[in-house]
């Protein structure tokens, strides 16, 4: 049993009362030490192998109280009794309310002190094996957490993959379209990995990066391409594919916001975008940074009817166009990171 084994330190001023309860407690198979103050009962404690603490409360010095507190304050987890003549009981109910196991009244019955001791050392068991036992258990709910949500990960990550393979090997248009799509997905979550987003918003956001384009899955191939000389009709069709894009994946609900940052990765921060015409914060932020990463993308890609452009006219872009069509903290984050100074801008707040 392991009260075999506590260690029990007695503190009172009386040198009778000490060597009588020592006798008994070490009698009862307690191991067992003394102290004839509070004083010496700290630096005892702070050895730190004591179960239990009997203390008498008034002595010279410092009183029981005051070394109750200072127990506490060391190792909640000793059990401190105190020890009382009759007419100092309000101060035994005020060492309970801070933090004493229970109290015994003098002249006292040793066998009521040995009951007292018993039923402490009880309750510290209790208390620490209880603590151990929640312990484990957040470490259960933690662990079990982590797997799931590392499943729902890779669940979300199989999805993605067959939803992009598919979209793609039904040709959207082409392996330039898959490799659009999955650089505009890296920047979009590079952008947001530098915002206070969480893993799960960032996952989203380049999720929706690399599904952002499959409701162009509907256009033709003629028209995909001539990007400067669509007629009007031909534009109204090519705006439709944020919607194309919503309808195809609405069934699938793993995507989660992933399909409201598809919808409006149209939306210019002055309101003038499709499809819904939302400005500014309206807009949802992962969008904002889609059509960004989307831009860049597009604007440094070798373009079927006008080539690249140049590193620094692509910035040069962003920055005309910012606040009207692009979000401009977050065009100015990227052109700061595009620059490579990452470390001297500082961070962007959502
Ligand atoms: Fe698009
Ligand atoms: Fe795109």
């Amino acid at each position: 049993m392991e009260s075999e084994t506590d260690m029990l330190l007695v503190v009172d001023d009386e040198p009778i009362v000490r060597d009588v309860l020592t006798r008994r407690l070490r009698l009862s198979g307690y191991r067992c030490e003394e102290s004839e103050n509070a004083f010496d009962a700290m630096k005892k404690v702070e050895r730190g192998d004591f179960s239990l603490v009997l203390s008498d409360i008034k002595m010279p010095g410092k009183d029981g109280i005051s070394l109750l507190e200072e127990i506490r304050s060391v190792d909640a987890d000793i059990a401190v009794i105190m020890v009382t003549a009759m007419p100092d009981v309000d101060f035994a109910i005020r060492a309970m309310r801070l933090g004493a196991y229970d109290y015994i009244t003098k002249p006292f019955n040793f066998e009521e002190v040995l009951i007292c001791v018993e039923r402490a050392l009880e309750k510290r068991t209790l208390i620490l094996e209880n603590r151990e036992y929640r312990a484990k258990l957040e470490e259960k709910v933690i662990e079990r957490t982590r797997e799931l949500l590392e499943k729902t990960r890779q669940k979300r990550k199989l999805l993605v993959n067959a939803i992009t393979s598919l979209a793609y090997s039904l040709a959207v248009s082409d392996a330039e379209t898959e490799g659009h799509s999955r650089r505009v997905a890296a920047s979009a979550a590079a952008i947001a990995g530098r915002m206070s987003f969480s893993a799960r918003e960032i996952a989203d956001i380049e999720v929706a990066g690399l599904l952002h384009d499959i409701g162009k899955i509907g256009i033709s191939k003629e028209i995909l391409k001539k990007e400067l000389s669509l007629t009007a009709s031909e534009y109204e069709d090519v705006k439709k594919h944020p919607l194309t894009a919503e309808r195809i994946l609405q069934p699938i609900e793993e995507l989660g916001d992933s399909l409201k940052l598809i919808r409006h990765h149209h939306e210019h921060y002055d309101g003038s975008g499709y499809p819904d015409g939302l400005r500014g914060e309206e807009i949802p932020l992962g969008s904002r940074i889609l059509l960004v990463a989307d831009a860049w993308d597009a604007m440094i890609s070798d373009r079927p009817e006008s080539g690249p452009l140049p590193v620094e006219a692509a910035i040069k872009e962003l920055e005309i166009n910012s606040g009207t069509q692009f979000d401009p903290d977050v065009a100015r984050l990227y052109i700061s990171m595009i620059k490579g100074d990452n470390k001297d801008s500082p961070d962007v707040k959502r």
